[in-house]
């Protein structure tokens, strides 16, 4: 297996122009997780920066934050917890809402599913306007967790998603200026 930082990821991302409105230029992960020697090099990185942040737990958004984050947590020897949609998770739980571009949206947490005191990994395929990381950093926060830190595979760092998570520490495998 390479070192994860010889494996070209950016390569691995597919660009599309114009969706899904024109002017925005689409990262396309589906390729790299469709190539074998990116997602293990995508899974190895992201473990080898959360590393040192000593997570007990990975928590991540649906659905895209899914992709990876089992396979995040089982490389970091973690467990994975799952913030959903509204109306999909079965026992008590919490929300936290955030801003969309028209209106709002909100995540949703089982209520017992981080333990007070808990160093929590947040973990997103993207980081954009960073409103679904702040959204997951809120439920963990209400929960009594500490946020270890934010691992993404991209940042649109064009976008103020960094600023939105200050000052937790946020680590990107790939970067867009
Ligand atoms: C995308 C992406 C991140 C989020 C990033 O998810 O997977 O979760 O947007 O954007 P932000 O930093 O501006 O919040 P999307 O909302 O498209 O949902 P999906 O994962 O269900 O496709």
């Amino acid at each position: 297996t390479p070192d994860p930082k010889a494996v070209d990821l950016r390569a691995a991302i597919r660009e599309i122009p114009d969706f899904p409105s024109p002017g925005i230029g689409f990262k396309d992960i589906t390729t790299l997780l469709a190539d074998p020697v990116a997602l293990d090099a995508a899974v190895r990185g992201l473990a080898a920066a959360a590393r040192p942040l000593a997570p007990d737990v990975v928590i991540g958004a649906e659905a895209r934050g899914f992709l990876l984050g089992p396979a995040l947590a089982r490389e970091l020897g973690c467990g994975f917890v799952l913030a959903r949609k509204p109306g999909k998770l079965p026992h008590t739980t919490v929300r936290a809402e955030y801003a969309l571009e028209y209106g709002t949206d909100a995540l949703e947490l089982h209520s017992d599913a981080v333990a007070h005191g808990a160093r929590v990994l947040v973990h997103d395929d993207l980081l954009a306007t960073g409103g679904t990381a702040r959204a997951l950093c809120e439920l963990v926060e209400q929960l009594g967790g500490t946020v270890a830190g934010c691992a993404f595979l991209v940042e649109l760092a064009f976008l103020p998603g960094r600023a939105a998570l200050e000052p937790r520490p946020v680590h990107a495998l790939v970067t867009y200026e």
